[in-house]
């Protein structure tokens, strides 16, 4: 994207830009982030701008905090095309694609109600990413597929 096109937000001194987040999908990457606002960080949220990449996309700037492995795995779960940039001193340090595992456990819970993963048993859910872009997830146990707008509700916690 050209720098005239975002210069309404301005470029941050330290912390982490998450760029090409599918249009709309900002506030489950903040949710992911357990970011509600009140944390004090300063973060710049812009959604449904024009990439020429993805056509619209979201990006979000987050100031003075840094992702775990475990929060940008989750990322890749809903926004399978993000990259992860990592500023220092207004430079673009590190640069760099999220990636999906082949296999996914215990970040998501089977949609399958019935499934054993859901019961009181202590088996963890399982799963084989059998599509990456949209993600689609088959359960180790019940081959029930659990698709994107299922984690999707599951990050938001609906
Ligand atoms: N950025 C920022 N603050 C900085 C440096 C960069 O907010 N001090 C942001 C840019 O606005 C951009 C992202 O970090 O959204 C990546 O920066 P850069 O690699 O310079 O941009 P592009 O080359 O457009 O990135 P890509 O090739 O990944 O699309
Ligand atoms: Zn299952």
């Amino acid at each position: 994207m050209s720098k005239e096109k975002e210069l309404f937000i301005r470029e941050i001194k330290e912390g982490t830009v998450i760029d090409h987040i599918p249009a709309g999908r900002a506030l489950v990457v903040l949710k992911i982030l357990n970011i509600t606002g009140r944390e004090g960080y300063k973060i710049s949220v812009l959604m449904n701008t024009d990439s020429e990449k993805l056509g619209k996309k979201d990006l979000v700037k987050i100031e003075n905090r840094y992702l775990t492995s475990g929060e940008v795995n989750k990322i890749a779960l809903i926004a399978p095309n993000a990259t992860i940039n990592i500023i220092k001193n207004y430079e673009v340090v590190e640069k760099y694609k999220v990636q999906l595992p082949d296999k996914i456990t215990n970040v998501v819970k089977c949609s399958n109600p019935n499934c054993i993963t859901n019961t009181n048993e202590p088996v963890k859910p399982k799963f084989k990413v059998v599509n990456k872009n949209p993600v689609e997830l088959r359960c180790l146990y019940c081959n029930k597929i659990t698709d994107e707008n299922d984690i999707i509700k599951q990050f938001l916690g609906e």
